[in-house]
């Protein structure tokens, strides 16, 4: 009899081209050099004098002195070395100790984008910029007086190609068994650089937020518009609804590449506040959001962390479109001359939930019956 064989090729040799979110930007607004190991390599993120920020190859081409430990001096960085400094659009602003600096001196600048009060930062393997119309967009939430300020969190990923977080876009069946959640509208929408996901869920009862007092009896509704933004960066509109009251999010996952096997996973929050919420009372709300959006990460690295890597899934009919998705993905590892029209034309997919919600419905009611309850905190976190 046939079986059904793994196959997985090796992770891709490049780092996906597109734009990649390195964290808050005031993280780096301190006057020093920052170290990022991301794309198989080290950068250095500073601040100079005009205020901009500037993201360098971390290591200099004159001796491979490492740019992280140097100095800002005006513009520029100072390697700690022999003093060569670097400017930040990459070329050699001075060496004190030289008569003249050598014609065309330059390390790698990257293109760099400050918005949402975030950094980002343009990787492309062949070395271009990036084309008109692949940007960022602006999230009307971020700094709005109306909103609380941004939570940011990060937890690196070992042992695994970030093709698994992007896989979570059409994973519907995952919400109920890894996230207690239950799905009862999904849909994926992909076009250009950016894939969609529609969703709109409850809560379980025979699930709480193990952490959270008084959340046991509490039914959520949640609804959630997700966008990838090219590879790396997600945009999550969410709308949480319990007793009535709606609290309104805005969810930020994205990750950087640390080599081929590893990544960097980013969450970041703002809540809308409610009518007269002062500012700490935001801020600690969207914290617990943040946290309950962690403890979801941490039920997907626990899978990542003993799952197979695999290229041909067996899907069923109530999966989500996987191999379309992939396909989408592919465009941004290639070279910008093989983007294939399969990779980047309008494609939807609704799933039909009914006989998924039907059965996970009566699961559900017989945990209840038999109280039998889930807790969110992953196994691993759990005492005992
Ligand atoms: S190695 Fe950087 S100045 Fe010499
Ligand atoms: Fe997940």
């Amino acid at each position: 009899m046939n079986h059904r064989v793994i196959e997985a090729a090796p992770p891709p040799e490049r780092f996906a081209r597109g734009w990649h979110c390195l964290g808050l930007a005031d993280t780096y607004k301190d006057g020093k050099p920052h170290a990022v190991e991301a794309f198989g390599t080290k950068l250095v993120v500073f601040q100079g004098e005009g205020g901009g920020l500037s993201v360098l190859n971390g290591y200099c081409p004159h001796m491979g002195g490492d740019l992280t430990q140097g100095t800002v001096k005006g513009d520029a960085i100072a390697c700690p070395f022999h003093d060569w400094r670097w400017g930040g659009d990459g070329k050699c602003a001075g060496i004190p100790y030289a008569k003249r600096v050598p014609r065309g001196a330059r390390t790698l600048a990257w293109p760099t984008l400050e918005r949402n009060q975030q950094l980002y930062v343009w990787n492309d393997p062949e070395g271009n910029p990036p084309p008109e119309g692949v940007t960022i967009p602006e999230i009307a939430g971020a700094g709005s007086p109306e909103w609380s300020n941004w939570t940011w969190n990060t937890m690196r990923v070992d042992g695994s190609h970030c093709r698994e977080i992007v896989d979570n876009v059409v994973d519907m069946a995952h919400f109920f068994y890894i996230h207690y959640a239950l799905p009862t509208y999904f849909k994926n929408v992909f076009e250009g650089h950016v894939a969609t996901q529609y969703y709109e869920g409850v809560s379980r009862d025979d699930a709480y937020l193990g952490f959270v007092p008084g959340t046991e009896n509490q039914k959520i509704a949640q609804r959630s518009e997700a966008a990838y933004h090219g590879p790396s960066y997600m945009i999550d509109y969410l709308w949480n609804e319990a007793e009535g009251t709606t609290v309104e999010t805005v969810l930020i996952n994205c990750h950087y590449p640390i080599g081929r096997n590893a990544f960097m996973l980013q969450w970041g929050v703002i809540v809308k506040k409610f009518p007269g919420m002062d500012d700490a009372t935001a801020d600690a709300m969207a914290a617990q959001v943040a946290e309950g959006v962690g403890l979801g990460f941490m039920q997907d690295v626990e899978i990542w962390k003993s799952k197979a890597p695999i290229d041909n899934p067996l899907l069923c009919d109530q999966d989500g479109p996987v191999y379309q998705l992939r396909r989408w993905y592919e465009q941004f590892y290639v070279d910008a001359a093989e983007v294939a029209p399969e990779m980047t034309d309008r494609f939807e997919f609704e799933i039909d939930t009914a006989r998924a919600v039907q059965v996970w419905e009566q699961e559900v009611a017989a945990n209840v019956e038999a109280g039998i309850s889930y807790s969110m905190i992953p196994k691993s976190m759990r005492a005992g």
